[in-house]
């Protein structure tokens, strides 16, 4: 078997938290010992409920934050040990796209110009073909005819459409994986759709591999090769079958609570069900977060 693209061991993100009186500081991990495999090629769906811990582990993997503990490797190589080839290929091979798609974007600056930016940086296209580049990219993601496109403010384009020209940046660098966080959240249910048809197509097509991170179990059933749920910022369950035959507590009370659309039904049901195994847990349930 070939190894995991990106491992992580023992890894573990404290950070001081105030309690409600504010009177006595405490320390609150907020990923807790996470060992965790990404397979190249696959797409993994990382779900829990909001506070679970899902974005410190995201940006522990990113490495836009540093881990209190444990470790993040890439191939087999601790993320603080990687030598200078190692880290250009980490940064090419592990992209991201976030809730909000035009944090990814410039305000100022035309889709083309933005795009033009990461290109030179990484030397993907020569001058010469540097539009038929991107233009070849936003086409990809379903953005066409790209001139529409490139010639725009981020302001002028829809969030699905903002999203897609945040995947066609990470898609540029012909990365390995995109970790996803909460992709989807920020859009209409028809423009979730469709951005999921879109990586679905790009990790059959492209080969791509994702990590999804949701609180919406029914968002990644579909496309998910495997999930893992999240609790208290451990891992407490993964597998391929979690919805057919959940094995923790917690994952059956997110399977429940993802059956009924009515939020105070959710909410009645999981505080009845959940006071023996969710403790001190905000009710902020899958679903109804927003
Ligand atoms: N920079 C931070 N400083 C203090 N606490 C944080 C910080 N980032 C996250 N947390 C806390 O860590 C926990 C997990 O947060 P997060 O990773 O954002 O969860 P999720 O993405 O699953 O909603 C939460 O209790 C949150 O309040
Ligand atoms: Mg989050």
């Amino acid at each position: 078997m070939t190894e995991p693209i990106l491992q992580s061991r023992g890894l573990t993100r404290s950070y001081l938290s105030r309690t409600s009186s504010g009177w006595r500081r405490r320390v609150l991990n907020a990923v807790d010992g996470v060992d965790l495999d990404v397979n190249e090629g696959e797409t993994l769906a990382i779900v829990g409920e909001s506070g679970s811990g899902k974005s410190t582990l995201a940006r522990l993997m990113l490495r836009l934050e540093q881990p209190s503990g444990g470790i993040v490797l890439y191939r087999g190589v601790s993320l603080t040990d990687l030598n200078r080839k190692q880290w250009r290929a980490y940064r090419r091979d592990i992209q991201a796209i976030f809730q909000d798609p035009s944090s990814s974007l410039n305000p100022r600056m035309r889709v083309e110009q933005s795009l033009a930016h990461v290109a030179r940086r990484h030397e993907l296209a020569k001058p010469a073909q540097l539009r038929d580049f991107l233009a070849r990219h936003l086409a990809a993601v379903g953005l066409d005819p790209p001139d529409q496109y490139l010639t725009r403010y981020p302001h002028q384009l829809s969030g699905g459409q903002q999203q897609r020209i945040a995947i066609a940046r990470a898609m540029m660098l012909e990365p390995r994986v995109i970790v996803a966080d909460e992709p989807l959240s920020s859009l209409d249910m028809s423009i979730q759709a469709q951005v999921l048809d879109l990586m679905r197509e790009l990790s059959c097509r492209r080969s791509v591999g994702f990590v999804i991170i949701s609180h919406d179990l029914n968002a990644v059933q579909s496309i998910a090769d495997r999930i893992a749920v999240m609790q208290h910022g451990r891992i407490v369950e993964t597998g391929r079958e979690i919805f057919d035959a959940p094995a923790h507590p917690y994952t059956r009370l997110l399977l429940q609570a993802r059956l009924s659309t009515d939020p105070r039904a959710i909410r009645a049901r999981l505080a009845k069900s959940s006071a023996a195994q969710v403790t001190n847990q905000k009710t902020d349930l899958p679903g109804l977060q927003r």
